[in-house]
């Protein structure tokens, strides 16, 4: 969609689906770590909020090729065919850091994708683990349960400090606009 105070100079990069789920997972964990009652009511819909969230976003990440085009319902950016975990991705990055210029076309970077695949695994765990606390009144209550699904969420608050501070030190050493296109969905070239 062409809104006015897009000017040619920028580039899509964050498609509407990604910036929600995105958003949406930061509202869903905060409240979860921070603000309600473990185990209670608004934590259970929260925590599947987060679920149904990031599940959507591996849909999207595997479909969003197909959507892919000039009506910019979907970017090359979010597909999950853009990650390369190779030695030499890593390296490019780190170089790219180095000279102080990240490439503006450039999606997430090869760290950015581990950090991805840690909050899949990590909220799927919590899902499944709360699932089986609530819902299976053999486990209602277990400790080890209980116990796995608390260092799964401190591990994943530990990955979401190391993803904040990591966006603004790289936004700001590698001076690439990263937060505008997670909010706006736009980087300026
Ligand atoms: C609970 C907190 C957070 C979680 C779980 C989280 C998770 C994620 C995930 C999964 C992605 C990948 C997006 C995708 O491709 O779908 C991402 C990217 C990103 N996040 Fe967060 N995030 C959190 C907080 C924040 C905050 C507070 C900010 C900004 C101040 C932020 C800024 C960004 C940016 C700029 C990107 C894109 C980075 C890039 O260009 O490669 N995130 N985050
Ligand atoms: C974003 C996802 C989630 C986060 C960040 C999260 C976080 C937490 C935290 C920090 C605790 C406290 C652990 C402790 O006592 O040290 C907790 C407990 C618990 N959570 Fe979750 N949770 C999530 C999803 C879920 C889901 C989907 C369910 C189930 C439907 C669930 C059910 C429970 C239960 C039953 C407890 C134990 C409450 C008690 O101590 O009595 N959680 N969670």
């Amino acid at each position: 969609m062409y809104r006015p105070t897009d000017t040619p100079s920028d580039i899509y990069i964050w498609d509407w689906i990604v910036r929600v789920c995105h958003w949406g997972l930061v509202a869903t964990f905060v409240t979860n770590y921070f603000i309600v009652e473990p185990g209670r009511l608004y934590h259970e819909i929260a925590g599947y909020m987060a679920v149904a969230l990031i599940s959507i976003r591996i849909g999207w990440g595997i479909l969003s090729t197909k959507f892919d085009g000039s009506k910019r319902v979907a970017t090359e950016y979010a597909s999950f065919s853009k990650v390369s975990l190779r030695q030499q991705a890593f390296a490019e990055h780190i170089q790219h850091v180095k000279q102080k210029k990240i490439p503006t076309h450039h999606g997430h970077n090869p760290f950015g994708w581990l950090m991805i695949m840690a909050v899949i695994t990590l909220l799927l765990g919590l899902g499944i683990t709360g699932f089986m606390m609530e819902e299976i009144d053999a486990m209602f209550g277990n400790s080890t349960l209980e116990w796995i699904h608390s260092i799964m969420a401190d591990v994943l608050y530990g990955c979401v400090l190391v993803h904040v501070a990591a966006v603004f030190a790289v936004q700001y050493i590698g001076n690439i606009q990263l937060v505008r296109p997670m909010l706006t969905g736009w980087r300026k070239r």
